[in-house]
């Protein structure tokens, strides 16, 4: 197999490695973890580009200055600066402990390589991930505050991003790290005998819940996430979500090894 045949677009979800209700708090021990279980599968010979949230850094300063709403005045100006430089001191962090660990990484920041317009990415400068791929590096990108045709600037969230990923680069595999184990046939923190699905088709997906987001979330939530988990899976790419609190389970997805995580499969149903 190629390297190309082996990539995976990965998400790493805001509230796994942030304590989502302290702020500029990252969760140290699930970022260590994700590093060494990204490290076996680079070494396993995987392809991986990185798209990580905002969690604590990004959504309760976006929250505080409203930037979601695009330029409004010259302290709207002062709040897209404050997002940015949260999001570029977690990023930092990311990289810093991914390299220390011998992950190749490098920072390609969304603000700097796409342009928005209403929110939705109109433009985006795949030359660098992809001279970034062809090179072996691990394109290391965010949800990000991003300059925008109509508002001045907008908030694109990771989710989006690994979208338009997936619909250039036709990963192997596109995978979303959160806080829970995957999708379940009804809301887990509401019911108890909620039950984990391993396998679906889009179809099911419309019909279930991944539980209803808690916290600052500026970017659409669940919702939004469900949105583009559906247009990946309708392009033709199996999603896999699931826990990037449990300490295998990103391997395990990665590899397609047996787990607790939920598969959506493109229609019709193939491995
Ligand atoms: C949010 O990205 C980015 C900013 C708030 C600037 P996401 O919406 O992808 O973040 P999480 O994963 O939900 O925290």
């Amino acid at each position: 197999m190629s390297r190309r045949d082996m990539l995976a677009v990965i998400k790493l979800g805001g509230s796994a490695i942030t304590i989502k209700d302290e702020i500029f708090t990252p969760n140290t021990r699930v970022i260590e973890n994700i590093a060494e279980q990204l490290l076996e599968t680079w070494r396993d010979g995987w392809t991986l580009i990185l798209v990580h949230g905002g969690g604590s850094y990004g959504h309760p300063i976006a929250k505080k200055y409203r930037v979601m709403e695009g330029y409004k005045s010259p302290r709207s100006m002062l709040g897209y600066l404050e997002t940015r430089m949260a999001m570029l001191k977690l990023n930092e962090l990311l990289a810093r402990t991914f390299v220390s660990k011998g992950l190749p990484v490098v920072p390609l920041h969304t603000a700097c390589i796409s342009v928005a317009e209403s929110g939705l990415i109109l433009n985006f400068y795949y030359t660098s991930i992809e001279t970034a791929l062809r090179n072996n590096f691990i394109p290391l990108l965010e949800g990000d505050v991003v300059l925008d045709a109509e508002r001045g600037f907008s908030i694109v969230s990771g989710d989006q991003v690994v979208y338009w990923l997936a619909r250039k680069f036709k990963p192997k595999k596109v995978i979303f790290g959160i806080d829970v184990k995957g999708i379940y046939n009804r809301d887990p923190k509401k019911h108890k005998d909620a039950v984990l699905l391993k396998r679906i088709s889009i179809e099911e997906l419309r019909r279930v819940s991944l539980g209803k987001a808690y916290g600052i979330d500026v970017t659409g939530g669940i919702q939004s996430k469900m949105e583009y988990i559906i247009k990946i899976v309708e392009g033709g790419i199996p999603v896999y979500v699931g826990s990037l609190l449990d300490p295998r389970v990103l391997v395990q997805m990665v590899r397609g090894e047996e787990g607790q995580y939920t598969i959506i499969w493109p229609a019709p149903r193939r491995e």
